[in-house]
């Protein structure tokens, strides 16, 4: 039996264009659902094109009322019977409520090597810290913002003359191969860390 896979996106959803992609064959999973809290996110139109039922649950309608907007989102991905969450470029914090509920089935991708650089401005920040390299961690998603079990990680070198843009432009690729390598192992109860590094795709 394929699990099912519900991801949320805020924005142009190139990760999740790649996690839809990689699930065919033999792979353990499926994409049942992707889900935006922006209705104007390009990411809409482009899991339409890959025959992927979407649904927009606007965080906006909701206010302040964090539990509001999260008691409808979790609605939608239980009604879709969703087994496991993928964020993938999903702007919106979720509150400890909802990570304990969605505990060891939801994941996340974020653009750093977790434990590294929590939060935003990833790239710009491990270039003003003079660092040698920089990359990408997937992890499981819980009460603490991107502090969850690190899955796997992508590697850069970090270039004389690169900037916050070429980072991101360099690490987005690494991203779509890495998320889809993780989320793979993941659907089969597979913990094995995947490492990946630019050029070499180690994955150990
Ligand atoms: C990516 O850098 C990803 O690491 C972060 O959001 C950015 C955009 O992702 N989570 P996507 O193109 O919307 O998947």
């Amino acid at each position: 039996m394929k699990r099912r896979v519900g991801i949320l996106i805020s924005g142009g959803g190139s990760n999740m264009v790649a996690l839809v992609k990689s699930m065919t064959g033999d792979h353990p999973a499926r994409p049942v659902l992707v889900v935006s809290n922006d209705p104007e996110a390009s990411g809409l139109e482009k899991a339409r094109a890959l025959g992927v039922a979407t649904a927009v649950v606007d965080h906006r309608l909701f206010g302040k009322d964090r539990a509001d907007f999260e008691a409808e989102l979790d609605r939608v991905l239980r009604e879709a019977g969703v087994e496991i969450v993928c964020l993938a470029g999903f702007m919106r914090i979720l509150t400890p409520e909802f990570t304990r509920k969605w505990a060891g089935r939801m994941l996340n991708i974020h653009p750093s090597l977790l434990p590294l650089y929590k939060g935003l401005h990833t790239h710009a920040r491990a270039l003003e810290a003079g660092d040698g390299e920089h990359g990408c961690s997937v992890h499981e998603v819980t009460a603490e913002l991107d502090g969850g079990p690190i899955l796997g990680q992508a590697r850069i070198a970090i270039d004389a003359g690169d900037t916050a843009q070429s980072l991101a432009v360099r690490l987005l690729p690494m991203e779509h191969a890495l998320y889809p390598a993780v989320l793979r192992r993941y659907a089969a109860d597979d913990r094995t860390p995947v490492f990946l590094s630019e050029g070499i795709s180690a994955v150990s």
